[in-house]
This record gives C-alpha cells, sequence and structure tokens, in this order.
C-alpha cells in the first residue's frame, strides 16, 4: 500500500499530504468512492456541508476497511452559518450527519468579508477544539490579511488554509504567507479543470517519466510541499491519483510549470463570494 507522508500541522497533529475530495459526487456515487479510495491507501477525505453529501460520506467511512481513528475527516462551515452560535450548531450538525464523534479538521469555508463575521465564526471552531468536537481548525480561501486578524483577535493561528492552486493559477503570496505563518497549505481543484492538462511543460514531463498529465500535476504540487485533494468517482483514477510517489520531476520541469501560472481562477474570488 502506498505510504502517503504526513505534514505536521500547528497543532502538532498531522495531515496526509495526498488526499480525496467529494465535491460534486452524488449520494448514491459518494459511499463507494470513500470506501475504495480508502481500499486503496486513502486516509484523507475532504468533505463540505455544502457538498450536500455528509452523510453519504459517512457511510462511506463505515463501509471503509480500515477504522475510523486511521482517517482523517474534514468538512467546513458554510456561509450562511458564519457567526458564534450557527457556526457551532453547524459543527454539531455535521457531527451528527456524518455520524462521527469527532472531526479532524474543520474549516471556515469562504471569508466573506462583507459580512465580517468570520472572526466570531472561527472562535466557535476554537471552542469545538477545546470541546474534543474538532481536533484540528484551519480556513478556506482566506488572505493573509485575514488570517492575520484572526490570529490578533484570538492568539489562535488556523492549521490549515485551503485554497485554489493549479498550474494556471498558483497562489503563490498566499502560498508563502501561509509557510511564513506556519499554516499548512491545501490545494483545491489540483487539476485546474484540465486547462494545463496539454501544456508542453505538462506534455513533456509525462513522456519522459511515463506518467499521466494528470499525475506529473498532482507530484508538481506534492514538490511544491503542500497537501492535496483531488477528485474522482472512477477506481482506475483514484489508484493513479496515489502511484504518484515513484518519481520526481526535476528542476526543470518544476520551473517549466511554474511559467505556466496566467492568473487565471476556476473558482469564484474568495474576496467577493458571498454566496449562501
Ligand atoms: N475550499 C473550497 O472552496 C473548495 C473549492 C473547490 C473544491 N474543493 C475541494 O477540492 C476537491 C478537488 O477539487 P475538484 O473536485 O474541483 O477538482 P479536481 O480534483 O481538480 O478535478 C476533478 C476532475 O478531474 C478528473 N480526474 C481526477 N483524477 C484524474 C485522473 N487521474 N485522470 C483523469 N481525470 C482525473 C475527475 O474526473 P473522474 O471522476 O472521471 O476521474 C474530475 O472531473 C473537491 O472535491 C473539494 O473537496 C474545495
Amino acid at each position: 500500500m502506498t505510504n502517503i507522508p504526513q505534514l505536521t500541522l500547528n497543532d502538532g497533529h498531522t495531515i496526509p499530504q495526498l488526499g480525496i475530495g467529494v465535491w460534486q459526487i452524488d449520494d448514491d456515487t459518494t459511499p463507494a468512492v470513500v470506501s475504495t479510495a480508502v481500499d486503496l491507501g486513502v486516509r484523507l477525505i475532504d468533505g463540505a456541508f455544502i457538498y450536500g453529501n455528509e452523510a453519504s460520506m459517512g457511510e462511506g467511512i463505515r463501509q471503509a476497511p480500515t477504522s475510523r481513528e486511521n482517517l482523517f475527516v474534514t468538512t467546513k462551515v458554510w456561509n450562511s452559518s458564519q457567526g458564534y452560535a450557527a457556526a457551532t450548531r453547524s459543527i454539531q450538525d455535521s457531527l451528527e450527519r456524518i455520524g462521527l464523534n469527532y472531526l479532524d479538521l474543520v474549516l471556515i469555508h469562504w471569508p466573506c468579508p462583507s459580512r465580517d463575521q468570520y472572526v466570531d465564526t472561527w472562535r466557535a471552531l476554537i471552542d469545538a477544539r477545546d470541546a474534543g468536537k474538532v481536533r484540528s481548525i484551519g480556513v478556506s480561501n482566506f488572505n493573509p490579511d485575514q488570517i492575520d486578524r484572526l490570529i490578533s483577535k484570538t492568539g489562535i493561528a488556523p492549521a490549515v488554509n485551503q485554497i485554489e492552486i493549479n498550474p494556471r493559477f498558483q497562489n503563490a503570496e498566499v502560498r508563502a504567507v501561509n509557510e511564513a505563518l506556519g499554516v499548512v497549505t491545501q490545494a483545491w481543484t489540483p487539476l485546474g479543470g484540465g486547462k494545463s492538462l496539454g501544456a508542453a511543460a505538462v506534455v513533456d514531463a509525462a513522456e519522459r517519466s511515463g506518467k499521466s498529465p494528470e499525475q506529473v500535476i498532482l507530484r508538481w504540487h506534492l514538490q511544491l510541499g503542500h497537501s492535496v485533494i483531488p477528485r474522482s468517482t472512477k477506481s482506475a483514477h483514484l489508484a493513479a491519483n496515489l502511484d504518484i510517489f515513484d518519481f520526481q520531476l526535476n528542476d526543470g520541469e518544476m520551473a517549466a510549470i511554474a511559467a505556466l501560472e496566467a492568473g487565471e481562477r476556476c473558482g469564484p474570488d474568495p474576496q467577493t463570494f458571498e454566496a449562501d
């Protein structure tokens, strides 16, 4: 079985560097995806309230051929549950829907700057952690100023900042500040909607290493040092996404992929995204 490296969080817990995301996977499919992925060696499962499949993610966890203690389960507090009371309730509801008595990681899904509630939401995550409902707490889509504000208001830095990263949107500044603050970066939509699969930098590295373009991009993420959570509903792709520990991109290949930066997001701009 693949031995997936662990990253150490600023609270002393560890997080697998590679996992799976379950966004846009329907309830009928989610249990089999989760249990198949775990059977193949995945230990980190990234969910969220808004994905609508927390219950079926929990079903997959119960079907998986390993005990819950060996898994790292993430969920996220949605925008409409920002604020202390609503976030506290959201965490409890997620626990009950997934069917767990603790979560490994809870993230504030988006900062929603114009609501200006994320500091109160953060206090709810801190208290949920202190109550033993959650092991680690973090944020998603936060910029450096917003992370600084959480730290200055509460004294607690997020363990993780999950952000959009792909070869055409590398988010280098946020990655650098996360690192400086001891916050582990995790990449969402790591394959970038397929937009760089045909780029010469990716295709050439794939040909040289005998891997697919998707495997090259995931390997690029690993070599940048962050955690990554690709999604797939296909067993062959789940297996391929784990098969990225037996090759290395060389410095020239890393530089060629770095040069694909185009400032092009796949997802919304976190500074204006406020959807309920
Ligand atoms: N925090 C946030 O705001 C946020 C936002 C977006 C996403 N996320 C998280 O990040 C996770 C990953 O992002 P994502 O789901 O948007 O996209 P992604 O993982 O970048 O890409 C998923 C797509 O890639 C295909 N794929 C995966 N592995 C493949 C392989 N080896 N070969 C060929 N195709 C492959 C999948 O198709 P098949 O099913 O056919 O393999 C699917 O269409 C999400 O599931 C979610 O957990 C978080």
